[in-house]
């Protein structure tokens, strides 16, 4: 009996933290299996690591010392182990990694692992290198802090990923991402167990990599931003030593104009050609037959854009040696050719290439397209590469290997798109960035729940990518504009189907923030250095209290203005230091308002009450407060009615609250007043809108409404 009730004690201790509930634990992404057991094991200086493994695998010991001296950084504790090495093999040290066969990153390889944390040690187990190293990063993330130090609950986790590519696309065409920001973000990738980096690396506005071969390429089209063989090489390197494949894009046969500038004999008109956006944004063109641009589905359909000649022999002997060489600095398999966006004006506007296509049957652009992707299939296979493109490769004719990137929303109104991912699925491996492109600002609960993963369930599913395009995003901005939102992401990747539940997302995200904070990443404290710029060193406090909850519009309202204000298509050379391109998509702040507001709806609780009256009072009395730094600087008046709008909102929240207390605040005229004067003061005003407006609304009408499931990108 006693032995019955000692079990049924074990057992009640013991609690699952299933796929579902992840409850008070720090890890993102979700592990697959999580069960966590009452008592913790301590950290303190003693700590020592131990690893049994093949004692050649210098990646693994890499990524050991490594974590090993995060955690000495996270915890201060000036643990006494210098370096990790094969000669320690203990098996009763405090963390031992038992890793059974080393491996490298790739698409496929196995990268499950399974940490036990008990009273006695904390053991990692893994099949391989890959493995290990995703397990390394849980371990970081388990590592809390109490009043009596630091240490990691006692927890079984079995984990691997529900996808076998995780990737992130770097767009460094638009605005050059430099080599120190790249690694940044690889640092970053690592720690939510991502394993792409796709990197366009190419496009109209600049080509980024320095060819040997063809130097004019980088030249003349790269205005002096590429990245040299050396630096691509130890990038390459670089993620490959944090289990992360590098796969390069070089975008054709749109997208191009920056190839043309040393080479304009590869294009179907004649040139010149200069890397920059293109010129035909928002202009006239010169034949009287193709009209003039007045939105962005017409720009699409009317552009002239730069484009390769397909029928011309000399573009595929130049790609092919192209492509050989480039496959001497990308290892990896794969290769992107973009292949996205080509409407075929160019093509049909050259006679010579419409009597081509009349000679050979082609009866249409969409013919010509395919035949040059039938090209670039031939040259990839002939270098060993399988080719991916965007879901304009797509046909009846591609090979069944070639990999189809879903990106194309169904219904946008603008552009085709070439099917679901499940139905392209059906003859090709897919990826899918449908609905993560994380440029059109939404927020981390949009990507999260994203519809476009709703069915897929074809092992020909690869996975996806975040794609962080950079029109609107540079060095300065770059990783607030990616971070912490592809965490979300990288957890929709990885994690089971199961793992949804958007308020714990958003309490693990934010954790993430401070981790990747902690690690290097210069997204917050750019922001506080961009607010620093805004205030020309003021102090930032009160005028961070506003921009915190502050957010970018959504969708592609703020590339369209930058796009369509004069002077036309400047977006390259803007400083992005607008309040609009520093403040981050997802307001902490509103989330945990918002959290407030739903329990003070749901309990009326005087405590919770009185948070939400802390906040609403702040805001309240901030317009007063920035008036001083507001007088007289021009760079604030871009949102010059945020304070007091913010202010007026925040009053009308806190009439409601008395209202609540009084019982009179189902007043009927004066909840539609409220809502209507809530809406007005919650209009964007230069591209930012007030983000907590939806919860002070909710505190009038006593509903907090849902918010949208997406929201438009035009
Ligand atoms: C794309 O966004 N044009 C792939």
């Amino acid at each position: 009996m006693k032995k019955i009730i000692f079990l049924l004690l074990i057992i009640f201790c013991r609690f699952v933290v299933n796929a579902q509930q992840v409850n008070t634990l720090k890890l993102m992404p979700a592990p697959k299996e999580v069960v966590q057991n009452a008592g913790k094991f301590r950290i303190n200086n003693k700590l020592v690591i131990s690893v049994q493994s093949n004692a050649t695998d210098t990646i693994l010991y890499k990524a050991v010392n490594r974590t090993y001296q995060a955690l000495n950084r996270k915890t201060g504790l000036a643990f006494g182990q210098q370096y990790i090495t094969p000669l320690v093999t203990s098996g009763s040290a405090s963390l031992l990694l038992v890793v059974k066969a080393a491996a490298n990153a790739g698409i496929g390889v196995d990268e499950s692992y399974g940490i036990t944390v008990s009273e006695k040690q904390i053991v990692l187990n893994a099949p391989n290198t890959i493995g290990a190293l995703r397990g390394l990063q849980t371990l970081m993330q388990l590592v809390d802090k109490d009043d009596n130090g630091y240490f990691s609950p006692f927890v079984n986790i079995n984990d691997s990923p529900r996808f076998k590519w995780r990737g992130l696309m770097i767009d460094a065409a638009r605005h050059f991402i430099s080599f120190e920001e790249m690694k940044k973000n690889i640092d970053a990738m690592e720690a939510v167990k991502m394993n792409v980096l796709h990197w366009h690396l190419s496009d109209d506005e600049g080509f980024r990599v320095e060819s040997k071969l063809f130097p004019k390429l980088q030249a003349d089209g790269s205005n002096g931003d590429y990245y040299t063989q050396a630096q691509l090489k130890e990038l390459v390197a670089y993620a490959k030593d944090r289990g992360i494949i590098v796969v390069p894009e070089f975008d054709m046969p749109g997208h191009a104009q920056s190839w043309f500038a040393g080479y304009p004999e590869l294009a179907s008109q004649p040139g010149p050609y200069r890397p920059g956006p293109r010129p035909q944004w928002q202009k006239e063109h010169p034949d009287p037959n193709i009209p003039k641009s007045t939105s962005i589905a017409d720009m699409i359909a009317n552009m002239e854009a730069p484009t390769f000649d397909p029928t011309n022999e000399k573009v595929y002997s130049f790609l092919d040696k192209f492509i050989g060489e480039m496959t001497t600095i990308f290892p990896a398999g794969y290769m992107h050719i973009g292949a996205d966006e080509n409407n075929g004006l160019a093509w049909k506007l050259n006679p010579a290439i419409a009597a081509y296509m009349k000679q050979h049957n082609l009866q249409s652009t969409d013919d010509l397209q395919k035949y040059f992707v039938q090209r670039m299939y031939g040259i990839m296979k002939k270098h060993h590469r399988k080719l991916i493109g965007w879901e304009e490769i797509y046909n009846d004719k591609l090979p069944a290997d070639a990999i189809v990137h879903k990106w194309i929303p169904a219904d946008n109104g603008m552009i085709k798109s070439f099917g679901k991912a499940s139905d392209l699925a059906v003859h090709n491996p897919v990826l899918i960035s449908d609905g993560f492109y994380l440029d059109v600002f939404m927020p981390a609960y949009v990507y999260y729940n994203n519809p476009a993963f709703a069915d897929a369930n074809s092992p020909n599913i690869l996975g996806g990518e975040g794609a962080q395009w950079t029109e609107l995003a540079d060095n300065n901005n770059i990783d607030g504009r990616i971070w912490p939102r592809a965490g979300a992401i990288a957890e929709r990747l990885w994690s089971p189907a199961s793992v949804n539940d958007v308020d714990d997302m958003y309490r693990r995200l934010f954790l993430l923030s401070n981790q990747l904070d902690e690690l290097g990443l210069p997204h917050i404290s750019n922001y506080e250095r961009s607010l620093r710029r805004l205030t020309n060193g003021e102090p930032i406090a009160h005028l961070q209290i506003l921009t915190d909850v502050l957010t970018p519009v959504k969708g592609y309202r703020k590339l369209m203005a930058a796009m369509f204000k004069p002077p036309q298509a400047t977006y390259q050379t803007a400083a992005l230091t607008s309040v609009s391109d520093i403040v981050f998509v997802d307001s902490e702040t509103k989330r945990k308002f918002r959290h407030l507001v739903k329990l003070y709806l749901e309990s009326h609780d005087k405590a919770v009450e009185a948070q939400i009256k802390t906040y609403l009072i702040t805001w309240q009395q901030n317009d007063a407060a920035l008036k001083p730094l507001f007088a007289g600087n021009k760079r604030l008046m871009e949102i010059e009615d945020h304070p007091k709008n913010l202010s007026a909102a925040a009053a009308i929240g806190l009439d409601a609250l008395d209202r609540i207390d009084k019982g009179t605040a189902n007043d009927a005229a004066w909840v539609q007043q409220q809502s209507g004067a809530l809406d007005a003061l919650g209009k964007a005003h230069n591209e930012t809108e007030i983000a907590v407006i939806p919860e002070i609304g909710a505190l009038v009408t006593g509903h907090l409404v849902a918010e949208p499931v997406t929201y438009s990108a035009f």
